[in-house]
């Protein structure tokens, strides 16, 4: 039970803060069904990083539940969980030991050099954690741990793992190789949707203009009309053309329907090249609303049966821990502890 299926070892993980989003979908999600044809997949709830810059008490029913509302929707994106691993990150002690280890062969400069440390620290300089700025050193323990690969990201966690990759390459230069260096996997679409509203700015859960976000549980008429007031570009002639920095907003819209579709950008320009706006967003807003109810269905299905989902994660947590601390032992080992 416990040996792995496929040779090499896909790692991702989400952070089980709010809804997930379509950026979240197009940017990792959409392609996880594929991956674990060809990989062992480790699919991590990272509820540790969620903690981050939190500094208030949590309701623990509230915790658990989003954890399970995460489960399901990842057996929703087309997860299999039998041949797969599907985590909670807490419950696995190695990740927070490796953390500190590898926190040995991090630099002060390198994280503040981090682009989402800067974004995130630069509104106030009062409460930021140091969590905040250590947050890419755990997650180079998680990557780490399990000997990945492969990373499935969007493009705002690319530098995250080119400073994994320099840890474990400091670290296997002193001390032989002992860590696999992971490659990071972004789609070649979809790795960054924008806000719909503000083009300029990466769609976030956590936006405070709910319509420029789509979230993988908004009702479909919800989706329908964030779509349709979604921000296209007042050049003319109107042209479904991709040019991101000319025309932020159909760009935005080319990449979404690229990555559902599953076709390339410039199949999608020809086949919209004498349509309005109107009827490009309108074979949009049907892709997305197709793709999202489809989710729904069976992230509804999923979600009743909470002792299914327990089941996942407590299998998902003999087996990370049985992967995990192999790992953590040959560090130990290497660092004469
Ligand atoms: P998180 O929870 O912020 O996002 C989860 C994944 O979704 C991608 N993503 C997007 N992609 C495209 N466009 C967007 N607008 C968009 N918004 C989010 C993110 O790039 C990410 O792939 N630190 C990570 C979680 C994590 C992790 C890991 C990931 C913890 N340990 C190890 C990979 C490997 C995070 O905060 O992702």
């Amino acid at each position: 039970m416990l040996e792995l299926k496929k040779k090499s070892v896909m790692f991702t993980g989400i952070q089980p803060t709010g809804s997930l989003t379509l950026g979240n979908y197009c940017g990792t999600m959409c392609s996880w069904g594929n991956l674990q044809k060809y990989y062992q997949c480790f699919f991590c709830v990272a509820d540790l990083h969620a903690l981050m810059s939190t500094g208030k008490k949590r309701a623990k029913y509230h915790s658990s539940k989003k954890i399970l509302d995460m489960v399901a929707l990842y057996l929703s994106c087309g997860v299999d969980p039998e041949n797969n691993v599907i985590f909670v990150q807490s419950q696995i002690h190695t990740h927070s030991q490796l953390y500190w280890l590898l926190s040995n062969f991090c630099y002060f400069g390198e994280l503040s050099r981090m682009t989402q440390f800067k974004q995130k620290s630069k509104h106030s300089q009062v409460d930021i954690n140091l969590s905040l700025f250590c947050y890419p050193v755990l997650m180079a323990a998680d990557i780490l741990l399990y000997q990945t690969s492969y990373v499935s990201v969007g493009l705002d966690q690319k530098q995250h793992l080119e400073l994994a990759q320099n840890i474990a390459r400091r670290f296997n230069k002193l001390y032989g190789g002992i860590f696999t260096i992971p490659r990071v996997l972004i789609n070649p679409t979809g790795f960054r949707v924008m806000a719909l509203q503000d083009p300029q700015k990466k769609m976030s859960k956590s936006d405070a203009n709910v319509n420029n976000t789509i979230f993988l549980l908004d009702d479909i008429n919800i989706v329908r009309s964030k779509l349709k007031r979604s921000l296209t570009d007042s050049d003319f002639p109107a042209q479904v053309i991709y040019d991101p920095q000319r025309k932020p907003g159909v760009s935005n819209l080319l990449s979404i329907f690229s990555s559902l579709a599953e076709k390339t950008i410039s199949q999608i320009e020809l086949e919209f090249k004498d349509h309005q706006y109107s009827s490009f967003k309108q074979q949009l807003s049907d892709l997305v609303c197709d793709r999202i109810s489809m989710i729904q269905k069976l992230y509804f299905s999923f979600r009743k049966d909470e002792d299914y989902l327990i089941d996942i994660l407590k299998f998902g947590k003999k087996k990370a821990i049985h992967y995990s601390t192999e790992n953590l032992y040959k560090v130990f080992k290497a660092l004469d502890l």
